[in-house]
């Protein structure tokens, strides 16, 4: 089976002392993970560490960092780079995500260096790609999402490929409160796989986690990750809530 993930998502929110709390909760509920799932808290820079030390002795949970730069090195101040993660015990980060394309005015031409730089240094990419909603007004999101896959995937080999976990997060959906539908999620999410599999192959296709995001809460999980093409979600807003985040990780197939 392929791994089923659910990846918390923070973004700029909490206090490092709010933080520490809310994984003491989320780990305080001993969800025994099967070797086929994964839970990844994605946290501010500054809590990496502590959410390290917190997960050290937990089976199958990880932290993630939310981004990183897209060079290796060099005089780009205020920046991360991958390297910098990977020295201190990171195997996880964010790329792509919508808000920073969004605000940040990321490309996919950046997304692209930027998964290189994860790839190198030993981080498993966890490559963000969705449509906004006029995009889906015009039905133009196959294509939409076609082309994120093409411009910052398509030059990896199959192998690296295996690497890469995608999250599609229709941005429409994030953080209003509108999930896409079960049908709308399986078929983008049948779609990817197709993409990855004309590219990479089939079999490679079938061994990407492909995980769902956008408002995703303890009461639609079940029924989202119940999608054959559905490997789990990234989950913001109710990643903060303690009870609500534990259902989600309950809610993975097994
Ligand atoms: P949301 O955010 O769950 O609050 O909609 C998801 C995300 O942006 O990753």
């Amino acid at each position: 089976m392929r791994k089923q993930i659910a990846a918390a998502n923070w973004k700029m929110n909490s206090t490092y002392q709010q933080g520490e709390k809310l994984m003491d909760e989320i780990l305080g509920a001993r969800i025994k993970l099967t070797p086929d799932q994964l839970t990844i808290f994605a946290v501010p820079f500054p809590y990496l560490l502590m959410g390290r030390s917190e997960v050290a002795e937990e089976k199958n949970y990880h932290v993630a960092a939310q981004n990183c730069h897209h060079k290796k090195s060099g005089a780009f101040t205020g920046e991360v780079s991958a390297e910098m993660l990977h020295s201190i015990g990171v195997a996880y980060c964010v790329v792509g995500h919508s808000e920073r394309r969004e605000y940040f005015g990321e490309t996919n031409a950046q997304v692209a260096e930027k998964i290189d730089q994860c790839l190198q240094n030993f981080i498993t990419p966890l490559f963000c790609c969705g449509e906004a909603l006029d995009v889906r007004e015009a039905g133009e999101q196959n294509n939409h999402v076609a082309l994120q896959l093409r411009e910052s995937l398509f030059h990896l080999t199959a192998e690296q490929m295996k690497g890469v976990i995608i999250a599609y997060e229709p941005i429409w959906a994030i953080g209003t409160g509108k999930t896409a539908t079960t049908a709308q999620a399986q078929e983008m999410h049948a779609h990817l796989r197709s993409i990855l599999s004309e590219q990479f192959g089939q079999s490679t296709a079938d061994q990407v986690s492909i995980l769902y995001g956008g408002s995703v809460k303890a009461n639609n999980a079940r029924e989202l990750f119940g999608c054959p093409d559905v490997d789990g979600g990234l989950v913001g807003g109710a990643s903060l809530v303690g009870a609500e985040f534990v259902q989600i990780i309950g809610a993975l197939k097994k």
